[in-house]
């Protein structure tokens, strides 16, 4: 596995760990090997170093010495700037001295984690020297991280760039959304069980809402951010794939196509909107200083390498509707955001009312809609509301939660996404990775609200710790209804 953009925080902070511990569980081939390559000057033995210290600091010490004994050896590192065709002369040689060597066998697995804008090139440079093939028979893969383009244009652009080299069962779009345990679960939720599919529509379902709200602000990625905002880095890919994964219908099969094909389905359903449209169901918001879990945090324009007057957002809210047979009329209220009052990601599933309840108006005043909450993070797990009886005299009823947590009913602990996501490119499984028509997709419904933004500079604010600017809670408002609190 070549790693571009290896001296990066993506490549110390999640995939050496992920290989560690495939390495830890003895599910790496001994024959398997990293190259790291990046524009510093620097050792295989630094390289390791480095490594093996972040991994450190992440377990708190509890790196085994001979795990990272044997997995360290397969760890190099290779000075070059990307851009030059040098640089993949030289990379091909070294992994032709691998494959004497280790025994890697030709197959190469190529993971772009560079700053975005040198994909299309690396892309084209590995096409040029032929390495869009493996060695001898081989294989060759390639691993684009997000963001895959920044609107529909560009990534349009850039998978016609991959796909000049390398076809489309080579090329993994990586979300690593979709390698979490509890984003699998919507879909084991929904296909493994006969009791939810027949009122998972609109005959049954009120109105669905999906949250991505994060505690933490930019941090160090300022930079990133500002050319990001919440819609790209998170709207456009993790909330587009979960709410494709809760909307979409029953796949034949549990594999790339049969599951890829129905969520496309999906993204061609979302209505797509217009500046009217925009204005009522888009909303944004960017933080201000404010107090998160007791502490008082800056303002997103006060953060590092953030422009003091920016508009770049970091809450966003928007009503989407898919307009097909199972979904017609059912609003998708979605929302993701930085700096939110907590951690959580959750989709509910709210219900119609039951349509005459025969107690008493006193007795229900505690009564609400059934809601089905897939909690994806923190609490993994499912709740049902119901209602139920409160003990006692009379007949009053009130609404209480059935829970499951999934760390209790299972004693398995759920691997990291990435953990996941680069066992199933190894194994040349791409189910659980984006095919080129879902990044389209996705920007093409996205792509009406970024321009409309960009021709307006205003942005509301909200304070940090808070569930977004007031305009976001108008949004379910104006239809008669509200946000949840996760
Ligand atoms: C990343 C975004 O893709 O996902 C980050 O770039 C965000 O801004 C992160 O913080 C959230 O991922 P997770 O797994 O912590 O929910």
């Amino acid at each position: 596995m070549v790693i571009f953009g290896a001296s990066g925080d993506l490549t110390r902070r999640k995939l050496i760990p992920a290989l560690y511990d495939l390495a830890a569980q003895r599910r790496l081939p001994m024959e398997f090997a990293v190259v790291g390559l990046s524009r510093s000057p620097m050792s295989h033995e630094e390289f390791r170093d480095r490594l093996r210290d972040a991994l450190e600091e992440q377990r708190d010490g509890g790196v085994s010495d001979d795990v990272w004994e044997s997995f360290s050896k397969g760890i190099f590192y290779l000075a070059g700037d990307s851009r030059k065709p040098e640089t993949y002369e030289e990379l091909r040689g070294f992994l032709g001295e691998l494959d004497e060597e280790r025994g890697t066998q030709g197959n190469r697995m190529f993971y772009l984690s560079s700053s975005p804008s040198l994909f299309p090139t690396i892309v084209e440079r590995l096409g040029e020297a032929g390495m869009n093939q493996g060695e001898g028979g081989g294989y060759a893969r390639i691993v684009i991280e997000k963001p895959f383009g920044r609107d529909l244009m560009s990534a349009r652009e850039l998978n016609a760039g991959i796909q000049r080299y390398f076809e489309e069962r080579q090329i993994y779009r990586i979300d690593h959304y979709l390698g979490k345990e509890t984003v699998q679960n919507i879909l084991a939720l929904r296909f493994a069980n006969g009791i939810f599919e027949p009122i998972w529509n609109q005959h049954y379902v009120d109105h669905v809402q999906i949250t991505v709200a994060e505690d933490i602000g930019v941090g160090t990625r300022g930079a990133f951010y500002e050319e990001a905002g919440a819609l790209r880095d998170i709207v456009q890919n993790h909330l587009m794939q979960v709410l494709c994964l809760t909307a979409m219908e029953p796949p034949v099969a549990f594999d790339a196509e049969s599951v890829r094909e129905e969520k496309v389905k999906v993204l061609r359903a979302v209505r797509r909107m217009d500046d009217g449209e925009v204005e009522r169901s888009a909303v944004r918001g960017q933080y201000e200083r404010g107090w998160v879990w007791g502490e008082e945090v800056p303002g997103y324009r006060e953060e590092e390498d953030v422009d003091p007057s920016s508009t770049t957002e970091t809450f966003v809210a928007l009503r989407l509707f898919v307009d097909n047979w199972r979904w017609a009329g059912v609003p998708f209220y979605v929302r993701a955001g930085k700096r939110m009052p907590k951690k959580a990601t959750e989709i509910a599933v709210q219900f119609h009312a039951a349509p005459h309840t025969p107690f008493s108006r006193n007795g229900t005043e505690g009564l609400e809609p059934n809601v089905l909450v897939i909690r994806v993070q923190p609490d993994e797990g499912v709740s049902l509301k119901i209602g139920a009886k409160v003990p006692g005299s009379g007949f009053e009823v009130r609404s209480v939660n059935m829970d499951l947590l999934y760390g209790s009913a299972f004693l398995e602990e759920a691997p990291d996404a990435y953990q996941r996501l680069l066992l199933d490119l190894m194994l040349g499984d791409p189910t659980l990775f984006i095919r080129a028509d879902e990044t389209e997709g996705a920007w093409s419904i996205l792509e009406p609200v970024m321009k409309h933004w960009s021709e307006s500079g205003e942005i509301p604010f909200y304070p940090a710790g808070t569930w977004g600017p007031e305009e976001a809670d108008e949004l379910p408002e104006r239809d008669g209804r509200g946000w949840r609190r996760p």
